[in-house]
Parts: structure tokens; sequence; C-alpha cells
């Protein structure tokens, strides 16, 4: 009897990305930065080549055949993500360029609500994008921002949420899965707990979306906000979820053609949801090859990709245990509470990690170095910069061997200069 060995996900899936067939530095490209930005699989990449070939038009504002066409494909891909997060209605996925954007807006359009002495609790994991627009708009409001710490194990410390949330929260924003710790947080009782205040929740799905099954419903989420690119999709599109009441409550962010019913030379009324939220001309092609990613994902299975980024995700941290040098940053995948996503940041004593990344490179190995828009976390893990391996459904253990291999390789090189 023979028995023939079942291929992996990666294995199914990699001939789909014509980019990870090729050298690097004269060795196989191993791409280990998914969590910049993911790479991107043939039907995106046709999906947009037959936009610009076949249909390129404006949408909403024709009423020949070319711009119907575009109308129905880029209305076709908010139903795809409306779906894909299981939103209760098309109406609550608005169309932005990226999470940052998203939550831009929320903060510019809600957060004109806000009044002196009122409370904004976030994290000290946030990436900055869910940062900063809370601080500006502290300055302008003259809101109050508090932070959640990390528990010992590095994770989100919920003790600590309930200790910091009162009357006075008008807002908790927090990152799903962090982009540093890896870690997932306990968003379902963040949000239960916030909203028994009378707070609202956004969450920063950025890092979640393109690797787990996301239920907005479920999760009663306020907001949502995701990043196309991240999640095999092109740059320049990502969306914000909001529950339709919120969304219907909140003022026009941008103003200008497309978010208006009626214009007059002094005054404006203003457009349904969600169009309301989206002036101009939208990313057309790349809203609609973001349609193409989620059937792509949704074809593969979101549970499927789960499962298999968590075995990788498991071995990716077997082997880098194997090197004494290496202090991994946030929950270890066998005592994280909620699970770990499929990155892991370290350091390697005192390896600089950009010396570490520019050797990888010369290997073929491409890994992010530095405070990956997390300069907080970082000052509050004392950690100055950090190197960062992140995965997708598409990576291979041998892959990960290649890393472990190359790592070790510049660790000895580093250890014989500085001994
Ligand atoms: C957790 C998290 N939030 C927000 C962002 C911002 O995404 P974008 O730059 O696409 O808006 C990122 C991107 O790295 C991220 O990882």
């Amino acid at each position: 009897m023979t028995f023939t060995k079942e291929k992996t996900l990666a294995e199914q899936v990699r001939l789909d990305f014509p980019i990870l067939h090729q050298e690097v530095n004269g060795k196989p490209l191993v791409y280990l930065d998914n969590a910049a930005t993911s790479q991107k699989p043939m039907l995106v990449l046709n999906t947009l080549r037959d936009y610009y070939e076949q249909y390129n038009s404006n949408v909403h504002r024709g009423v020949h055949t070319l711009s119907a066409k575009a109308t129905d494909a880029y209305e076709g891909a908010r139903d795809k993500v409306a779906a894909f997060v299981n939103a209760a209605s098309r109406q609550e996925i608005v169309f932005t360029r990226n999470a940052t954007e998203a939550i831009n807006l929320v903060a510019y359009s809600w957060g004109s609500n806000l009044q002196q002495g009122d409370e904004i609790i976030l994290s000290v994991m946030e990436h900055h994008s869910n940062l900063i627009p809370w601080q500006m708009l502290a300055q302008r409001t003259g809101a109050v921002l508090k932070f959640v710490e990390l528990t010992e194990t590095e994770e989100f410390n919920l003790e600590q949420f309930k200790s910091l949330i009162s009357d006075k929260t008008k807002l908790v924003s927090t990152v799903h899965v962090s982009n540093t710790l890896g870690c997932i947080n306990p968003v379902q009782e963040i949000i239960a707990i916030a909203h028994k205040y009378g707070a609202k929740v956004l969450i920063d799905a950025c890092q979640s979306v393109p690797h787990m099954p996301i239920d907005v419903q479920q999760m009663d989420c306020d907001w949502l906000v995701a990043s196309g690119h991240k999640m095999c999709a092109p740059t320049g599109i990502g969306f914000l979820y909001g529950k339709l009441d919120l969304l219907r409550s909140m003022p026009p962010f941008l103003g200008g053609g497309e978010m208006i019913a009626d214009v007059f030379l002094d005054h404006a009324t203003y457009a349904d949801l969600p169009n309301k939220f989206e002036a101009g001309t939208p990313a057309i092609a790349e809203a609609i090859a973001l349609g193409a990613a989620v059937d792509y994902l949704s074809g593969i299975g979101m549970d499927k990709i789960y499962t298999y980024e968590a075995e990788l995700t498991g071995y990716l941290f077997e082997q880098l245990a194997q090197i004494p040098e290496i202090r991994t940053y946030g929950p270890l995948p066998k005592v994280a509470g909620l699970g770990r996503a499929a990155l892991a940041a370290f350091t390697a004593g005192d390896v600089h990690p950009h010396d570490l990344s520019t050797i990888l490179d010369q290997a073929g190995v491409a890994i992010r170095a530095g405070h990956h828009c997390t300069q907080p976390l970082h000052r509050y893990l004392v950690a100055q910069s950090t190197a960062r391996a992140s995965l997708s459904f598409y990576n291979t253990h041998e892959e990960i061997d290649v890393f472990i291999t190359t790592l070790k390789e510049a660790i000895d090189f580093f250890g014989s200069i500085f001994n």
C-alpha cells in the first residue's frame, strides 16, 4: 500500500503567489514580513488588470455600461466584505484608504462629541495609528487618555482595565492582535465591560482579519477597522465597520462629491450610508480587488488559515527557543491566554535588530527590524527596537528552517566580533 502525504496549506496555495517564486540576493525568497503587508494572489492581480483592461470607469456617476459594471463590482465588493466580517448590513461597511484613515474618520467625526474630562482608554501596545488620532482628539477636546498595561506574560491586563474604566469613559480603542506582542486580546470581554459603562469600543483588527474568522455581531464592537493590503488585497483600500445607528448619528468626515444628496450654494444635505463617508472618487480597482481577496481567503476558509498558522507559529517558537541569545516578546504559544498570532518579535543579546535583518536579507530572508510603529510599547518593554518575523498561510516549515539557520549564523558572526 502506498501512502501519499497530504499537502500542507502552504503547499496547496504557493503557486497562487507569483512573487514568492523568485531569488533575492541569489537565494530563494523567504518572505516573513507579512504583518507589514501580505503578498497578493493571482486572483487579486487579475482582478486589478481586468478592471483597467475591460471596464475602467467611475462609479455611481454614469449610466453608461462600463460605469454600471464598475459600480456593480465596487458595491459587490462591499457585500463581500460585509459578509466576511458578518456585518448586519452592507451599509455598515465604509471603504477607506486604510485602517489609519478609518480610525481618523471616527476620531474626527464621532470624536467631535467629546468634552473636557471625558476619558478614552487605550493600551500601551497600540500601533501609532490607534494612538496619534486619539492624542490629537484629546488635544482638541480636553479629553483624557488612559492606558492599559501588560500582564507578566506580556498580554492585555484585563484586571487593570477593569480598574481604569468608569462612567467617565466614553471610548475604549484597542488592538485585537498586537503587531509586536502577537497576543490575541480578549476583545469580547473588553467590549462587554465597556458597554456596561456606556462606553463605545473601536477594535483595530489589522492583524486579526487576515488570520482568523471575525464576526462583528458576535464581538458586539461599535467599530472595527482593517487594511486591505494585509489581507491579500492591494494598498490604498481598507474599511471601517460601524454599527448602523452609530454611523448614522455621526457627522461626515470629508466633504465633496459622492457624499451628498442635495447641494445648494450655501449648504448641502448628505447621502445615506455608506456614501456619506466616501467623499470623492474612491479607490475603485483596489476595492474590487479587496472583494477578490475576500473571495480568495473565504475559498480557503479562515478556520483553516488560523489552524495552519497556529501550528506554524508553534514550530517557529520551538525553533527560536533553541537559540539561547533570543528573547521573544509577548506570550509564548503555550501560555497565551487566548492564543497567539503568527508572528515573533525578538532581540538577540546585543546584536542590533537592523544588523540581523541585513544579514538575513543577504540570505533572501525578509524580516522587519525597528519599532514596528509601536514606539511607546518598545519604551515600556525597555527595548529600543526588535526584529520581527511574521508568517502567513503560504509560509512553510522549510522557510522557518532557513530563517532559523541564518539567524543562528548571524548571531554567531556577531558573537565572534563582540567577544
Ligand atoms: C495593529 C495595526 N494597526 C494599524 C496598522 C496601520 O495600518 P495601515 O498603515 O495600513 O493604516 C497596522 C499596520 O502595520 C497594524 O499592524
